[in-house]
């Protein structure tokens, strides 16, 4: 039995299979709508959520299965006390896989070694967010045909975006990727990524505050929203939180065939004009990673 807490909980192959499965069931849906019978998904999430919990159900659903929502933990035994280590036992007795988010760090591993069947990270606290990697990775893949030999501009809370942590950490599998890593100097990336993973492979990478400077250079632009919820302090919030607002004028020096992506929510950081730009991929990105939840659920109840 596996559990997916962190991207790299994933080998290249098995990336590439899932990428494989989730582009075959965007041609052939009705192959897979009845192959989850029978099965349960619990979606247990302890941090608000719009896309990664509604995705969860929607991929069970559109596989023939079905959910258990736990969407506010308030109406949980948690608020009285309960453990994670004893909620994963307890789903377990109910349910044939878990996706869990939770504002701490570690949760869902809790969960995953606790629990008798697969847990899936679905985000936890400003460490990862691996099945939003899946959806990235996807939008990379159809837009550019594979990963090698990318520049790949990461902006705005580099700290906090757990989704870039993982990325970054996705993207290190690959060949000749360089990585741009633009942000205030409070929201750098954690040195344990930049060194662990950037150096230790010998990628190479820039760090800069200027995106002007640097959007020629790129392929892929990932806007992140400043993390609002993982600030001690409102004021540092409000002064960081327009560092980079995203406008057509600023694109004026970018490749034709640059693809905007944008974990979501958005906020301030990319202008609704943008939306119009065939570059944007966001909305794109959010449909792949239903799909992508899809064939992870397939891998993980195996399936297929
Ligand atoms: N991208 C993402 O995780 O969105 P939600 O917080 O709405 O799930």
């Amino acid at each position: 039995m596996k559990s997916v807490i962190n991207i790299l909980d994933l080998s290249v192959e098995e990336l590439q299979k899932l990428i494989d499965t989730a582009n075959d069931i965007i041609k052939n849906p009705t192959k897979y709508s009845e192959i989850c019978k029978g099965k349960k998904l619990a979606t247990l999430f302890f941090e608000p959520s719009t896309r990664t919990r509604l995705s969860f159900e929607a991929a069970m659903y559109e596989l023939g299965g079905n959910v258990l929502s736990m969407s506010d933990a308030g109406t949980s035994s948690a608020a009285k006390g309960e453990s994670v280590a004893d909620t994963a036992k307890v789903i377990s007795c109910y349910a044939d896989i878990i996706a869990m988010r939770h504002p701490k760090e570690g949760a869902p591993l809790v969960a995953a070694m606790n629990a008798d069947i697969p847990v899936i990270n679905a985000g936890d606290g400003g460490h990862n967010h691996p099945t939003q990697t899946l959806a990235d990775l996807l939008t990379i893949y159809r837009e550019k045909g594979g990963f090698d030999n990318l520049t790949v501009g990461f902006c705005g809370d580099l700290k906090f975006g757990r989704t870039v942590h993982s990325l970054i950490e996705a993207l290190s599998r690959y060949k000749n990727i360089k990585f741009v890593l633009i942000s205030p100097e409070e929201l750098k990336l954690p040195s344990y990524i930049k060194k662990d993973i950037i150096q230790k492979n010998n990628f190479e990478y820039l760090q800069t505050t200027d995106l002007q400077s640097v959007m020629p250079e790129l392929d892929i632009l990932y806007m992140t929203r400043v993390q609002r919820e993982r600030f001690f302090n409102e004021a540092d919030y409000l002064r960081l939180k327009d560092s980079y607002i995203l406008t057509p004028e600023k694109l004026q020096n970018a490749k034709k065939d640059l693809s905007i992506l944008h974990p979501l929510p958005r906020v301030n950081e990319i202008s609704v004009a943008i939306d119009k730009d065939e570059r944007a991929c966001y909305f794109k990105q959010v449909l792949y990673g239903k799909y992508m939840r899809m064939a992870l659920i397939l891998m993980l109840l195996e399936v297929l």
